[in-house]
């Protein structure tokens, strides 16, 4: 198409605020889909798990076609976008192929912290912001507060915020026609030589990765030698297309067109979003700005819960990982849980789908250890050691000092909240920076927090202490010195390697105290007693004991019926499932992810 008929846009809300309704409408009103092909659930959000969890994943492009009321014909390229932190660095490579946004704000709810998370990376992309208010039927909707929020937000005129209601249809026509309107077409830059920007790339087993992209400048055609700039490898484009609900193909791609490129790529690392693709035989100079090599913030081990299992985990977390190139794996070993996995992830939500996936699709049996951050370690003898997993801290005589990943955030909420999340703030070790008012009611406060503190429960006690009127979201802002120890656990005198962990001296006896608690409770009574110890280095900080179990269990049902018997050991061995021989004790998974639970 005509690059003037072109228009390029992504959908920015935060959750729930009806960003994939609003798609369905947009299909359907191009007729990309009909009704028929809409089930009650939104269409494109493809995996199981997306649906369950409500969040999209993965991002994807569908191109629909619009004739306007004036006559005339546009292509529009929908550019989705995954709506969690964890995946910040993707949405902003899909914001990139852009050249306009709709900022869907819920008129219930108002601006929340996603909203302006993904405002600030839209304006920062130099999107055209369209800021359109959505739920409009509901009768608690407050169409003209929340504009002004919009208003005091970005500085708009009244006029041009649309009002729509994603699920009655209302306001979608006005919108299309402000999106044709409003939304620039891409630069008219085909003369150039190629460069086209990688925003996704999803794994086909039978075709290889499948690379989403925006042609930036120049023109690619079919059969061509494309080359990508992260790796320096050629290959060849076998099929290129374009995406509505299905792959078209087509034979050239030009500038301004959203699609994909498939070249009889094996691995997604080599098709790294933010990447710029570009003609082996006359490249561009230099790759477009903004590309970037996503790191693993959190890590925990993954361990099969049957160590003859360790293979097949192996090809699991091999299959996993090539549809997934921020999935990182190395082989590791613990005294206490035998052969595993030290993984890599983006983020909690990430960790929390890739073992999900693991139990369901691969039918693994795992046992995972605490999540943690990735420390700097200043050796006296000058090295930095770089650690991931706390148990291979080094001794603290040969320490210098210790640095952890900190985090800015913004967390949104209503004034009345303001002082329990300051003491949210200061108990997570937070510095707070300041407060600013949204309008009388709602204000946006700002913190530094260590990563470390906000992995485990933070956005649940935060939206527990303000009654759910909080939204949080944070970007990683570089490593800090801080006064870290590790704290070991000891079963009868052993260290149980799965179990140290890494904290801040203010807290580690309070911690090693807790846990030792949580510890007892959690670990059954073994035929002799077992010592619970907490420790720093050689010095014990906290001890708990379970006391020996004191008669067969089955000793009670003696002479008693038969089926009841049998009921018993079946349930013993389901409590087995899970359980690993530390030394001589039986400790089940919940023990190794017991520091979750204490605060
Ligand atoms: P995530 O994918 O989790 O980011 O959510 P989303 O922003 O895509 O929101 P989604 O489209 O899933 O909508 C969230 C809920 O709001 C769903 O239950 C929708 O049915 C409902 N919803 C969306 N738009 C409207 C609307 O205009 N009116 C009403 N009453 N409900 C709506």
């Amino acid at each position: 198409p005509e690059v003037s008929r072109i228009r390029n846009f992504c959908i920015i809300a935060h959750i729930d605020h009806g960003k994939s309704t609003l798609a369905d409408r947009l299909l359907e009103m191009t007729h990309t889909l009909d009704r028929t092909q809409m089930d009650s659930a939104q269409v494109l959000d493809d995996m199981d798990l997306e649906r369950e969890r409500g969040i999209t994943i993965k991002s994807h492009a569908v191109q629909m076609k619009y004739c306007s009321v004036a006559g005339d014909d546009y292509t529009l390229n929908l550019i989705d976008t995954p709506g969690h932190v964890d995946f910040s660095y993707e949405v902003s490579r899909s914001l990139a192929a852009c050249e306009g946004a709709l900022l869907v704000v819920d008129a219930t709810q108002g601006v929340e912290a996603q909203t302006i998370a993904n405002l600030y990376l839209a304006i920062e992309a130099g999107l055209e912001i369209i800021p359109v208010i959505n739920k409009i039927d509901l009768p608690s909707s407050d169409v003209e507060g929340v504009a002004s929020q919009i208003i005091d937000l970005i500085g708009i005129e009244r006029e041009e915020i649309l009002q729509v209601s994603a699920k009655a249809g209302l306001g979608v026509p006005e919108l299309m026609e402000a999106i044709i309107a409003r939304v620039p077409s891409p630069a008219d830059n085909g003369h150039l030589p190629l460069r086209a920007l990688i925003f996704d790339s999803v794994f086909d087993a039978y075709r290889g990765a499948v690379v989403y992209l925006r042609i930036v400048d120049g023109v690619l055609r079919k059969g061509d030698k494309v080359r990508f700039f992260a790796n320096n490898k050629v290959f060849l484009a076998d099929e290129i297309g374009t995406m509505s609900m299905k792959r078209q193909p087509k034979q050239v791609l030009e500038a301004g067109d959203v699609g994909y490129l498939i070249c009889s790529i094996k691995d997604v690392k080599d098709a790294k979003v933010g990447d710029t693709v570009t003609h082996a035989d006359a490249p561009a100079d230099k790759r477009l700005a903004g590309y970037k090599d996503v790191k693993p913030m959190v890590f925990s081990g993954l361990y099969p819960v049957n160590s003859n299992e360790f293979e097949d985990l192996r090809e699991s977390l091999e299959k996993l990982s090539l549809n997934d190139a921020s999935l990182v794996y190395t082989p590791e070993t613990s005294v206490a849980l035998g052969f595993g996995f030290r993984c890599g992830f983006l983020g909690l939500l990430h960790m929390e789908i890739i073992q999900e996936r693991l139990e369901r699709e691969y039918n693994m049996n795992i046992i995972t250890t605490v999540p943690n951050v990735e420390y700097r370690v200043l050796m006296t003898n000058g090295e930095t050691v770089i650690v991931d997993n706390p148990s291979k801290m080094p001794d603290t005589a040969r320490i210098t000092n210790v640095e952890e990943p900190y985090v800015s955030m913004q967390i949104i909420t209503l004034a009345d909240y303001i002082g329990n999340i300051m003491k949210l703030g200061m108990e997570r070790r937070g510095e707070y920076r300041n407060t600013d008012y949204l309008d009388t009611k709602r204000v946006c406060m700002h913190f530094e927090f260590p990563l470390s503190e906000i992995v485990f429960d933070f956005h649940d006690r935060l939206k527990s202490i303000s009654k759910g009127y909080a939204s949080m979201d944070y970007e990683y802002i570089g490593y800090r010195e801080s006064e870290l120890v590790k704290l070991d656990v000891l079963l009868n005198g052993e260290p149980v390697d799965a179990l140290s962990i890494i904290v801040h001296r203010s807290k580690a006896y309070d911690w090693g105290r807790k846990l030792c608690g949580k510890l007892k409770g959690i670990i059954p009574k073994q035929m002799y007693e077992v010592a619970i110890q907490a420790a720093i280095g050689s010095r014990i900080i906290s001890r708990e004991t379970i006391s020996a179990m004191r008669k067969n269990v089955l000793a009670k049902c003696y002479g008693g019926d038969i089926s009841r018997k049998r009921k018993l050991i079946e349930k013993q061995k389901e409590g087995k499932k899970r359980m690993k021989q530390v030394g001589r004790v039986e400790v089940p998974q919940e023990a190794f992810l017991a520091i979750l639970n204490i605060d």
